[in-house]
């Protein structure tokens, strides 16, 4: 029987000093459960194994219980033989059915000396898993007086059945087991509870973008129709660039959704990096003059073309250029200094520097999460996230330094692929 301390010291005294190795050894092995516990299949399939070993078995395998319908089901089973897969799929059992079903109802250790002419032996799982069982031992796990599984371990080795210590030892490494598995079901638990979360306030996030330039765009349709109605240009003119800026708002969103949205293996091909860092900037130049920012690049020490991918790394300027701009609102003689040049001959060494409001100490490292976002609905938290990922993907990386004269510098590693002179 479980939890009775005192009947607990008798079988410790007439154990010779070889089976209290044993036991050592099992307490030692509860070791490897606890690296595993965050990890609630990687812990299942620990403890399997474990008790495997522990009780000197040739198969063993883990009935969870599922206390919505009082079932039994394999989580896991191991073995020198057997279909596993098929046991997992067909194979659930009610309270007192077959060894374990009566382990569960009953809460107390089993051993079967021979499966086979045991009645409670349930036959089906040898059928569907093609495992030919002779004798066993279950055990059950429970924590805090709830069932949690049950432990069988199937065909002693070396011996012709199971013995009394090998039940002992198996309930003690079983209990620890059993709340190893209520912890790791905990975390599970909360880490489902934490994305969860996660996931809404970032959709509560972009909405609050969305709505924002929604209604932009609906205020100046409706400018640009009375505009319209009454021939006015002067309201169109000053409308469209509105217009315009939200649908290019709406735009780069989508994309940004769209590369973070999943891995991409980069496209590459040669192309010029002047090119495509002075593109990017020319999709901003319209809102840089508006806001009287100086825009200075420098690729003079790039010879030749790159191998890499150009649409992608158009984004990743975008929104770098995009982050300077924003972070020079409240700043006179907003400047961005652009450099491009040679690290090696493989990588190339890019910064972008802007002299803004500077990102604080205290958040540099989460910057680039996704959905970090410091702008409110006017953010998404996507940019820097899909910057990163971008320039991940190529091989490269991306990191912020102070800028000497005050604002941001990110510099970028840019492995350039096949260099052609
Ligand atoms: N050049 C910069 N200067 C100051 N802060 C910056 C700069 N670039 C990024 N940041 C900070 O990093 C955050 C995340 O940037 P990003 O991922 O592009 O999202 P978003 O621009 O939508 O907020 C910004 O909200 C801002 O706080
Ligand atoms: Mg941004």
């Amino acid at each position: 029987m479980i939890g009775d301390p005192a009947d607990d010291m008798h079988w410790l005294e007439t154990a010779s000093p070889d089976e209290i190795k044993r036991m050592v050894e099992a307490l030692y092995r509860v070791h490897r459960l606890i690296a595993a516990i965050t990890d609630l299949d990687e812990l299942l399939e620990c403890i399997t194994e474990e008790s495997r070993q522990v009780a000197r078995a040739e198969a063993s395998s883990i009935m969870l219980h599922d206390p919505k319908n009082d079932e039994l089901y394999f989580h896991v089973a191991l073995g020198s033989s057997g279909d596993q897969e098929a046991l997992k799929k067909e194979v659930r059992l009610k309270r007192g059915q077959g060894v374990a079903g009566v382990t569960a109802e009953r809460r107390t250790s089993i051993i079967v000396d021979d499966a086979q002419s045991d009645p409670r032996f349930f036959k089906h799982a040898d059928k569907t898993s093609h495992f030919q069982t002779r004798n066993l031992l279950a055990v059950p796990m429970v924590d805090k007086e709830n069932l949690i599984g049950v432990i069988e371990v199937l065909n002693k080795i070396g011996q012709p059945s199971f013995t009394d210590l090998d039940m002992r030892v198996l309930e003690m490494f079983a209990n620890l087991a059993a709340s190893a598995i209520v912890n790791a079901q905990l975390i599970k638990e909360q880490i489902r509870n934490v994305r969860l979360a996660a996931i809404g306030q970032a959709v509560t996030g972009l909405s609050h973008f969305t709505k924002n330039i929604i209604t932009g765009l609906t205020s100046s349709v409706e400018l640009i129709e009375m505009g319209l109605e009454r021939n006015n240009i002067e309201v169109l003119q000053k409308t469209f660039p509105v217009f315009k800026r939200s649908t290019r708002r709406i735009s780069n969103f989508v994309q940004d959704m769209l590369s973070f949205s999943k891995p991409r293996e980069p496209v590459r091909r040669l192309c010029d990096i002047d090119s495509i860092l002075r593109d990017a900037h020319e999709s901003l130049n319209e809102f840089y003059k508006e806001r009287g920012i100086t825009f200075i690049l420098n690729t003079e020490d790039v010879r030749g073309t790159v191998n890499v991918d150009q649409n992608a790394l158009y984004r990743c300027f975008l929104n770098l250029y995009t982050n300077a701009a924003d972070a020079l609102i409240d700043t006179q003689d907003g400047l961005i200094q652009v450099t491009a040049a040679h690290e090696s001959h493989t990588n190339l060494r890019i910064t972008v520097c802007d002299n803004g409001s500077g990102i604080p100490e205290s958040i540099r490292e989460l910057v680039f999460d996704p959905f970090f976002s410091t702008k409110g609905s006017q953010g998404t938290g996507l940019g820097l996230a899909v910057t990163k990922k971008i320039i991940l993907e190529h091989g490269g990386d991306i990191h912020i330094e102070s800028n000497p004269t005050g604002g941001t510098c990110f510099v970028i590693r840019l492995p350039i692929g096949n260099l052609i002179q």
